[in-house]
């Protein structure tokens, strides 16, 4: 099925040029985008990330429409993870390596600029801070996973603090949390925020976090739209192929989020 398009003409909706536009028109316009950013928006949920890819490489416009429907959204709340993460990341000692999985706007890495070092990685890249990457498949940084039935961080890892705001989006997203481990310093932290109505229950996403090799440090849902989740690294033993499949098979423990129409 092909998405509800922005305009009649197939001019690709950038949001600019609405002068001249009657109330009417207006609205028009408006309620095609938001059908259009809903529509983008369950792909990516209902979809793995193999599909996830696709749909960007298709139209990288999908990413545009994407995320200015999702900035629209994410403004009306009272607060958002990464404004949350940069007061946060901050207060790290200088030169902590993080690694922004599904980062959007790289609005970390221009926020922390000069203090951290931030690698963003994201479907499509914006030719400056975002490295193109599918986070549920192999991320492009250094690591590996135990060899053995000794229980072990891997090696080659120089990532401190990994983030997942808002990120596990495709059924697959459990293999986003493998990459995170493989990636991680021995006793790295992985911050996890999700959209509050995701969860049908929390303990049984933070047992599948666990269950890749994680301890659950801090749970925060005291925020009405988000909650907030900090695990630490702790070595594992290898997984065999029917694990690694039975893990994965779990990703239903997140509910996909569906946007009210605007
Ligand atoms: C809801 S947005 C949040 C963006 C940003 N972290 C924030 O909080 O503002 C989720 C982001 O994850 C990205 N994403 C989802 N699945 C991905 C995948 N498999 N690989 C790379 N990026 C992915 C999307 O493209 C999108 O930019």
């Amino acid at each position: 099925m092909d998405p509800p398009k922005a305009s009649a003409n197939g001019t690709p909706s950038t949001g600019h040029c609405v002068a001249g536009l009657t109330s009417l028109q207006k609205g028009m316009k408006d309620s095609l985008e938001g059908a259009r950013f809903r529509w983008i928006n369950e792909q990516l949920y209902k979809s793995d990330s193999v599909e996830a890819v696709k749909l960007m490489q298709d139209s990288p416009e999908n990413f545009h429409e994407y995320h200015k429907g999702f900035r629209h959204q994410v403004y009306s709340w009272p607060s958002n993870p990464v404004t949350h993460y940069v007061e946060e990341l901050s207060a790290l000692p200088k030169g902590t390596i993080i690694a922004d999985l599904g980062c959007g706007d790289a609005a970390l890495v221009r926020e922390l600029a000069g203090k951290q070092t931030v690698i963003s990685f994201d479907l499509v890249s914006d030719g400056m801070y975002v490295v193109e990457a599918d986070i549920c498949s192999k991320i492009p940084l250094p690591g590996s996973e135990p060899q053995g039935s000794e229980k072990s961080d891997g090696v080659g890892q120089v990532v401190d603090v990994v983030v997942c705001a808002l990120s596990l989006m495709s059924t697959n997203w459990p293999n986003c949390v493998r990459e995170a481990w493989r990636i991680l310093k021995p006793g790295g932290t992985l911050k996890i925020a999700e959209v509050a109505s995701r969860f049908e229950d929390v303990e049984q996403f933070t047992s599948l976090v666990n269950s890749h090799g994680f301890k659950l440090k801090s749970k925060d849902d005291r925020n009405s739209h988000f909650t907030l989740l900090e695990f630490k690294k702790v070595p594992r033993a290898t997984k065999s192929a029917k694990e690694w499949t039975g893990l994965m098979s779990r990703g239903h423990v997140l509910k996909p989020c569906e946007y009210k129409r605007r």
